[in-house]
């Protein structure tokens, strides 16, 4: 039977954290829209997506957030120059006005938008990149404001991305899998450039949650 789009048993809210450039937002556009881009700018401000996935003949709709990687709105500025700015997409959140408020690094929406984005979420994907071993060090602190901001059920996918980077590697698939066995999370390497892992990683934690 046909059922619509706004047509589901469950909705989740979903978060994805890592540090900038691990390939949150590829991770998710390839989810949401089976896209793939190798020029994609950091993300500015908050942005969503949804997709619906079939568990147990249950439709499950997931609620995926996303923002910029660690030092958040500054690091964006660094990696996009302060130009168009507001050209937002249709999703985004308005977050990013007062940029002012950040030009000496500390943000003082800083607290307002990490609860705002953390609240109500029921999964959480913490990627790292598996090319650069500083953003597999950083994941413990991105573990810490996530519980420090989500109930302690949160379903958490370890998510090692750009898997077809194999020449690069710098983080073992040992590693990884250690430190998630070691915080209870669930672990995948994926590749959101090769499309490799990416709805299990997703599909995994939705089953988890439900
Ligand atoms: P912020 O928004 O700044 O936090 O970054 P992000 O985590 O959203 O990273 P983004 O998705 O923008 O990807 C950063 C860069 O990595 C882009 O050039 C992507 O094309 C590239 N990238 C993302 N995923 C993969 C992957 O699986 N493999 C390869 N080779 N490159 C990838
Ligand atoms: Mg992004």
């Amino acid at each position: 039977a046909y059922r619509s789009e706004d047509d589901y048993d469950y909705l989740f809210k979903l978060v994805l954290i890592g540090d900038s450039g691990v390939g949150k937002s590829n991770i998710l556009s390839r989810f949401t829209r089976n896209e793939f881009s190798l020029e994609s700018k950091s993300t500015i401000g908050v942005e969503f997506a949804t997709r619906s996935l079939n568990v147990d003949s249950k439709v499950i709709k997931a609620q995926i957030w996303d923002t910029a990687g660690q030092e958040r709105f500054v690091a964006s500025l660094n990696r996009n120059p302060p130009v168009g700015i507001c050209g937002q997409s249709t999703t985004s959140y308005n977050f990013t006005q007062g940029f002012e408020e950040i030009s000496n690094g500390k943000p003082r929406r800083y607290r307002a938008i990490t609860s705002a984005y953390y609240r109500g979420a029921v999964g959480a994907l913490l990627v790292y990149d598996v090319t650069r071993h500083t953003t597999f060090e950083n994941a413990e602190r991105w573990l810490r404001e996530l519980r420090d901001h989500t109930d302690p059920n949160i379903v958490v996918m370890l998510v090692g991305n750009k898997s077809d980077l194999r020449h690069l590697v710098a983080v073992s698939t040992e590693d990884g899998k250690a430190f998630a066995e070691k915080e209870s999370l669930c672990f995948m390497e994926t590749s959101a450039l090769e499309a490799t892992n990416v709805e299990n990683a997703f599909a995994e934690v939705l089953t988890q949650i439900y």
